[in-house]
C-alpha cells in the first residue's frame, strides 16, 4: 500500500523540475494529485504521463482568485484536500546593485506571496476535514547567504518565517506546516543565468560537485529526487510532531566544511 493512499494534494509549479518529481512520487505513492503552474502544455503533459491519479490546472499563485478557484475545483474532483506542497518559485541571479526595485517584488511575489496565499486557500478545507500537510519549499539560500541572490534569498528567508508562524496557527487544526531546502540540483532553474556558452546540465553538474558531499555514484538527478523524497515524508502521516520546522537536503553543505589536511578531513 502506497504510503500517501486516500490522499489528495495540490501541487504548485508542477510542470517541470522538483514540481513534476514530487507530484510524480505522490501519485506512485496513491495519492490523487492535482500539478498547477503557469506552463499549461508541459503541465497537461505531465498529467498524460502519470494518467488517471492526475489532473492540471492553470494557477498563478500570486492571484488570489485563481487559488480560490483551484481549491474548489480540486473539492469538486476529489472531495477533499489533505496536501499543499508550496513549489512554484522563480530565481534571479544578478548583483545587488543590478538588482532593481522591480527585480525584487517580482520574486516577492511568486516566492513569498504566492505560498502565503496558498496556504490562506486551503487553510479551510483543512480545517474541515480535520487537519493536513503543508510543505513549502524554500531553499539552502533561506538558510545562509550567497552573491548574486539577495532578492531570491530574501523571499527564501521570509518563506521560512511564514512556514514557522503559519505552523503555531494552524496546530489546533491539526495541520502541520514545514519547509524544505534543497540545494542547487535542477539546472533548467539557473540556466538563463549562466554565461553564454555554458552548458547549463555541465554547468549544474559541476555546481552539485563541487558543492555537495555526494556518495560515489551519486547522479544530479538523484538530488531532486531526494528533496521529492523528503516532501512525501513530511505530506505523509508518518511524522505527525514534525511541523514548524526546516529540513534541509544539501549533502551536508550549510551544516560546515571538511578542513583537509587535519584528523578526520582526509
Ligand atoms: N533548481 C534548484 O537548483 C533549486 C535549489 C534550491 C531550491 N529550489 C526550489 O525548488 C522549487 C522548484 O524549483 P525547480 O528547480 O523545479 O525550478 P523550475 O524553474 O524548474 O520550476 C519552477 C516552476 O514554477 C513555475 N512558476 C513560476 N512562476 C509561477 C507562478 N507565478 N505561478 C505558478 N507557477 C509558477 C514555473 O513555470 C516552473 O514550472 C522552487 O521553490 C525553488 O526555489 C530549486
Amino acid at each position: 500500500m502506497g504510503r500517501l493512499e486516500g490522499k489528495t494534494a495540490l501541487v504548485t509549479g508542477a510542470a517541470r523540475g522538483t514540481g513534476a518529481a514530487i507530484a510524480r512520487l505522490f501519485a506512485e505513492e496513491g495519492a490523487r494529485v492535482m500539478l498547477s503552474d503557469v506552463r499549461d502544455e508541459s503541465g497537461r503533459a505531465i498529467v498524460a504521463e502519470i494518467g488517471d491519479a492526475a489532473t492540471y490546472r492553470h494557477l498563478d499563485v500570486r492571484r488570489e482568485d485563481e487559488w480560490s478557484a483551484a481549491v474548489e475545483a480540486l473539492l469538486a474532483d476529489f472531495g477533499k484536500l489533505d496536501i499543499l506542497v508550496n513549489n512554484a518559485a522563480l530565481l534571479i541571479i544578478k548583483s545587488m546593485l543590478d538588482t532593481t526595485a522591480e527585480d525584487l517584488l517580482r520574486l516577492v511575489e511568486v516566492n513569498q506571496l504566492g505560498p502565503y496565499l496558498g496556504i490562506r486557500a486551503v487553510t479551510k478545507p483543512m480545517r474541515d476535514a480535520g487537519g493536513g500537510s503543508i510543505v513549502n519549499v524554500c531553499s539552502t539560500d533561506g538558510v545562509k547567504g550567497m552573491n548574486g541572490v539577495s532578492a531570491y534569498a530574501s523571499t527564501k528567508w521570509a518563506l521560512r518565517g511564514i512556514t514557522k508562524a503559519a505552523a503555531m496557527e494552524l496546530a489546533r487544526d491539526g495541520i502541520r506546516v514545514n519547509a524544505v531546502c534543497p540545494e542547487a540540483g535542477n539546472f533548467e532553474m539557473s540556466a538563463p543565468f549562466l554565461p553564454e556558452g555554458v552548458e547549463p546540465r555541465a554547468a549544474a553538474e559541476a555546481n552539485l560537485e563541487r558543492l555537495l558531499r555526494p556518495p560515489p555514484g551519486y547522479r544530479m538527478e538523484d538530488h531532486v529526487l531526494d528533496v521529492a523524497r523528503t516532501v512525501l515524508f513530511l505530506a505523509s502521516d508518518e511524522c505527525p510532531t514534525a511541523t514548524a520546522a526546516d529540513f534541509i537536503v544539501d549533502g551536508g553543505m550549510t551544516a560546515g566544511y571538511i578542513q583537509r589536511g587535519i584528523p578526520g578531513g582526509d
